[in-house]
């Protein structure tokens, strides 16, 4: 039996495997890492590391031998090819294998997105999947409630498709909300707070875990560094 971690022991035993998160410090927070045919946002306001946080979870995925996909919705993904590259991501590799599947989507043609992702998973088998991000939906739907629908058949359509889903949703600064349209963190299984706090000279980021079904964890907010190697998640205690 792999021993569990005292900080979060899984409160209905594993059905399905975890999987690692990637980020060094946050496996222990979630009972040994995410849940296999679960969906999880990744939340926080501009420059909290959202796309870092999902680059570093697909990479520890490739590095297991795993297929990844990351549907990019904003940035075009030699953008983030070029970023990864900083921390020695060679994510370029790995495209040339067949094992990374990076793609633009367009907003516009949202239609079709959870139809193209389902589709994109079954001809690859891929494992770990990311959309990043959620928050352009608001770009594209006049009614709120088409956009409401859209994500919600969005998140509908990547659960239990046996792999793991990172979904980002950017919520304003200063907002006490867990995600900008409101029915994304009901809808996920797991909720994982990015904050980033600049005052005078000092900055600080921090994680927090504020939803994990299946998963005994806490609510405290923890330092998260960056350094050369990507984000990591410290022992000290944030604000
Ligand atoms: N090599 C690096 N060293 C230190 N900080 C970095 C490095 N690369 C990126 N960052 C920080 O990470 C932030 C970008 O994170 P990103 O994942 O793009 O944010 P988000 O997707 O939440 O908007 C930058 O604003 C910068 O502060
Ligand atoms: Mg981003």
């Amino acid at each position: 039996m792999p021993k569990v971690p005292a900080e979060a022991k899984t409160k209905t035993g594993d059905a399905h495997k975890r999987v690692s998160s990637g980020i060094p410090g946050l496996d222990k927070l979630i009972g040994g890492g995410f849940l296999e045919n679960d969906i999880y946002l990744v939340t926080g306001g501009t420059g909290t590391g959202k796309t870092l946080f999902c680059c570093q979870f697909l990479w520890d995925g490739l590095q297991k031998g795993e297929t990844c996909i990351y549907f990019s919705l904003e940035e075009l993904p030699e953008d983030i090819i070029h970023d990864a590259e900083v921390f020695g991501w060679d994510f370029q590799k790995y495209i040339d294998k067949k094992k990374f599947i990076i793609e633009y989507a367009d907003p516009f043609e949202m239609a079709d997105l959870s139809s193209q992702v389902r589709e994109k998973i079954k001809q690859t088998g891929a494992t770990r999947v990311v959309v990043d991000s959620t928050s352009i939906f608001g770009m594209v739907f006049e009614k709120e409630s088409d956009l409401r629908k859209a994500l919600y058949n969005l998140i509908k359509a990547l659960k239990s498709t046996g792999t793991v889903v990172l979904m980002t949703s950017e919520i304003l600064e200063d907002s006490k909300a867990l995600s900008r349209f409101g029915v994304e963190e009901f809808v996920v299984d797991g909720v994982i707070v990015l904050s980033y706090l600049g005052v005078g000279e000092v900055s600080s980021r921090s994680l927090m875990v504020r939803k994990m079904r299946r998963t005994d964890h806490g609510t405290d907010s923890y330092m998260l560094g960056i350094t050369k190697d990507g984000l990591s998640v410290k022992k000290e205690k944030g604000l």
